[in-house]
């Protein structure tokens, strides 16, 4: 099924043209291994993609349910004093708010001033039943138990998962984002440069988890191993504008391109 749907399309930037009228199909389900040398426009693909951005000419279609999922780099740093489970969690802001509420009605429950007082207890205790019921029809259970999957998928130890990731190392943080992504509802990944400033061991869960993942992907990358495995298609980018679709992995665009 067509997913996205590049027609005649053109952009340049004050008269400087990255993309010459180039057509382009997304298929549902496809890998895609975007190259080019620097600056003949792969960026510029994550902004008309997901429509940040309007080509100068042409028209860009999308399928209406496409929810398009990035790879961050950068954690907000107002994030740094929670703890793995709950940057993963935060999809949802109404889970969110009544874990918060939960725990705090645990602290309130432990409190010495609150245990000597029965009237204060039971209205605690009330509280609690209804946000935890509120929770469970949240589907609270079941994402809390979905993370901790994820998360032991990707290497996190029991422990890890309940550290704050201020003292985590920089694959550990690569491997959190991985999480996150994992766990929105994104049906297309755009990635860019996925590989890089990861060690190997997160490499690989990186490609196992990619694999598992049952959407599109388009993916920029340098790492002709990572591409690989992972691409069932290249889209190249050449200098002048034009792109060429090879339906293999980068070894055959290799190939072609050698034979060409
Ligand atoms: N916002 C912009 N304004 C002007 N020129 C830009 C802008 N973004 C990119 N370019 C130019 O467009 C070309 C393609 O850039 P880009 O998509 O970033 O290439 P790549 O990611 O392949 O290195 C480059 O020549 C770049 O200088
Ligand atoms: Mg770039």
């Amino acid at each position: 099924m067509l997913l996205v749907n590049f027609s005649n399309v053109s952009k340049d930037y004050a008269g400087n043209p990255v993309f010459d009228e180039i057509d382009l199909e997304i298929l549902e389900g496809e890998r895609i291994g975007l190259v080019g040398e620097n600056g003949s426009g792969k960026s510029t693909q994550y902004i008309l993609l997901p429509g940040l951005d309007t080509p100068t000419e042409g028209v860009i279609s999308r399928r209406r349910n496409l929810t398009i999922g990035y790879l961050s780099q950068e954690i907000d740093p107002l994030q740094h004093t929670k703890t793995v489970f709950e940057v993963v969690s935060e999809r949802s802001a109404e889970l969110s708010t009544l874990s918060a509420t939960l725990h705090q009605l645990e602290a309130q429950m432990a409190d010495p001033d609150t245990t000597s007082d029965p009237g204060a207890m039971d209205n605690i205790l009330q509280a609690y039943g209804k946000a935890q019921e509120r929770f469970e029809a949240a589907g609270g259970y079941t994402l809390a138990h979905e993370v901790e999957t994820v998360l032991h998928g990707l290497l996190f130890s029991y422990q890890d998962i309940y550290t704050p990731i201020r003292h985590l190392s920089g694959g550990e943080k690569s491997r959190l984002q991985l999480a996150r992504l994992m766990l929105t509802d994104a049906n297309f990944l755009l990635l860019d440069e996925p590989t890089n400033n990861l060690d190997i061991p997160s490499i690989e869960v990186l490609e196992a988890a990619l694999q598992e993942f049952e959407g599109t992907i388009l993916t920029v990358s340098h790492d002709r191993y990572f591409l690989d495995k992972l691409v069932t298609k290249i889209v190249a980018i050449d200098d002048d504008g034009r792109i060429e679709v090879y339906p293999g992995n980068f070894l055959y665009y290799a190939e072609k391109r050698k034979a060409a």
